[in-house]
């Protein structure tokens, strides 16, 4: 039996890769996965079980028995974890600061391996992530890397955190996505990298309807 077709969107943190994934994901009728709330989940749960974000062993085994769902619904999608209700909390900066310090670990990302790749179902699957299309999906049979000016991304993910109610400052948040773009290129497994084989697009000046009509130009292209 032939493989689910898989769209792999990779880079760096407020690209504008999860609202471009969801926008291709609604048109193809594809699953959707968020990779990064993998590792933002992992992070609050060890946060909730008191588990230190060094002890490797300790959050490796919170990502292999991660009690989360993922739910949607033609008003609102939710993340459930252990029970609870987490959409919000899992979006906070302190959050996504301890899911790229828990992301540079080998065991985690090796624990949540297997549990990505069973997103891949038929008719298909859009993967957002940072490794999506050279660890995750190396087959993948599109690969994006989606990428911005770091003051543009601060900016976008400033407007974003205001729109939801939560707290937040631009400076703040350019220092915490500079940081963050240092640990996720630099770490020694999984760096973000794009893919040999990826197509690099640069939306520093683009609508995010722009990108989206340009994937899926490239989407339709490639016969999907
Ligand atoms: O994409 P998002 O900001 O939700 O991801 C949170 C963190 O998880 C990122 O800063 C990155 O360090 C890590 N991550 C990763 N590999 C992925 C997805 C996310 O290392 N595939």
């Amino acid at each position: 039996m032939s493989k689910p077709p898989v769209i792999a969107i990779d880079g760096p943190s407020g690209s504008g890769k999860g609202t471009l994934c969801k926008l291709l994901a609604q048109r193809m009728g594809y699953h959707l996965l968020d990779s990064g709330a993998l590792y933002r989940l992992v992070a609050l749960a060890a946060e909730h079980h008191g588990v230190s974000m060094e002890n490797e062993r300790a959050l490796a085994d919170i990502a292999a028995h991660l009690d989360v769902q993922f739910l949607t619904s033609a008003d609102a999608d939710k993340v459930v974890l252990e029970g609870e209700d987490v959409s919000l909390s899992i979006r906070t900066e302190a959050v996504g600061m301890n899911a790229s310090r828990v992301a540079g670990l080998t065991l985690v990302r090796r624990a949540l391996e297997a549990r990505q790749r069973a997103f891949a179902e038929i008719p298909g699957l859009v993967a957002d992530g940072r490794d999506m299309g050279t660890v995750i999906f190396p087959q993948a049979c599109i690969k994006i890397f989606l990428t911005a000016s770091a003051e543009e991304r601060a900016n976008r993910r400033y407007k974003q955190l205001k729109s939801k109610g939560l707290d937040a400052s631009l400076a703040d948040i350019l220092v915490d996505i500079k940081q963050r773009d240092d640990r996720d290129q630099n770490r020694t497994v999984a760096p973000l990298r794009p893919a040999v084989d990826a197509v690099l697009l640069d939306c520093t000046h683009m609508s995010i309807a722009e990108v989206e009509h340009k994937v899926m130009t490239l989407i339709r292209n490639r016969g999907l």
